[in-house]
């Protein structure tokens, strides 16, 4: 049997996925960390794409200590912790790191124990994955409360986050361990109805596949706000924005409300 984290952490813990590289991982766990920081709860995000880890740009945070510093011993988790915007805490990771791309067990449970212990400060602990069914990404889901899978409506991105939700399930099973049913994400969609589809298919597959039933949290529109922000490091989502995306992901972080235990208004319905 795999060996499975302890489901430590002290906050509900999000885990934000997807089979296919370069769909938006990175861009809907920024901007649903600082939608729902933004709406007064504390939100730790914390990089887990070990190896090529980016959250920190799409924040706007660059610089500063790292997981990697922490796991090296040279310096504290808590000392690694730095501030985004509307106050979104972000637990930054190394870009490059080849010693972190798959971690061991012991830093894999060192990391865990950090996060856990941080957890703690926190209504909500975010995490952004890599790419893939690598074993860290399976770890890391099944110590997820919630677990989001991005993709786009492009075949191949489809394909994998097939892939990917049959790994998590086969794992599950495994190491005896009850990963929640992933949600469903449709990125870069042209419309609601795409969004629909998208995630209409997934659902017919794994329901005949796997006998799981992932539903929507939601859809994104492909849009050259989205790419410009990603460009100038800033999260698309603020208070004052009233813009499509800006709606879809409002109702994305209302799917979090009862888990985060406060109100968060939804306005896109
Ligand atoms: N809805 C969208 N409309 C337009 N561009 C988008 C949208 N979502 C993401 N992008 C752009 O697509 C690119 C990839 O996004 P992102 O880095 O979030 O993907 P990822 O899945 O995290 O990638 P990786 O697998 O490399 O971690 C970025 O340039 C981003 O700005
Ligand atoms: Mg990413």
């Amino acid at each position: 049997m795999e060996s499975t984290p302890q489901q430590v952490l002290r906050a509900p813990f999000v885990l934000v996925t997807g089979g296919k590289g370069g769909v938006g991982k990175t861009t809907v766990c920024a901007n649903l960390g600082v939608q729902l920081a933004g709406q007064g709860h504390s939100v730790l995000m914390v990089d887990l794409d070990l190896g090529l880890s980016n959250l920190g740009l799409f924040l706007g945070i660059q610089g500063g200590k790292t997981i990697e510093d922490a796991l090296e011993g040279r310096c504290s988790f808590e000392d690694c912790v730095q501030e985004g915007p509307e106050g979104v805490k972000l637990l930054a990771a190394a870009n490059g790191s080849e010693s972190l791309t798959a971690l061991d067990s012991e830093r894999r449970q060192r990391l865990i124990a950090g996060i856990a212990e941080l957890s703690a400060q926190y209504d909500v602990v975010l995490g952004d994955s890599a790419a893939g069914v690598g074993s860290d990404v399976m770890h890391f889901a099944s110590m997820a409360d919630r677990v989001l899978v991005v993709t786009t409506p492009e075949v191949a991105a489809l394909t994998d986050a097939y892939g990917l939700i049959k790994a998590i399930d086969g794992f599950g099973s495994r190491a005896m361990v009850d990963i929640p049913t992933p949600e469903l994400v449709v990125n870069q969609c042209s419309g609601v109805e795409e969004g629909q589809d998208i995630a209409r298919k997934l659902r017919q597959v794994c329901e005949r596949f796997l006998a799981r039933t992932p539903r929507q949290a939601g859809w994104i529109p492909r849009s050259r706000s989205v790419a410009q922000a990603a460009q100038r490091s800033t999260p698309f989502v603020g208070t004052k924005r009233r813009g499509l995306e800006q709606l879809c992901l409002r109702q994305i972080a209302g799917r979090f409300r009862v888990l985060v235990g406060q109100s968060v208004s939804t306005e896109c319905h």
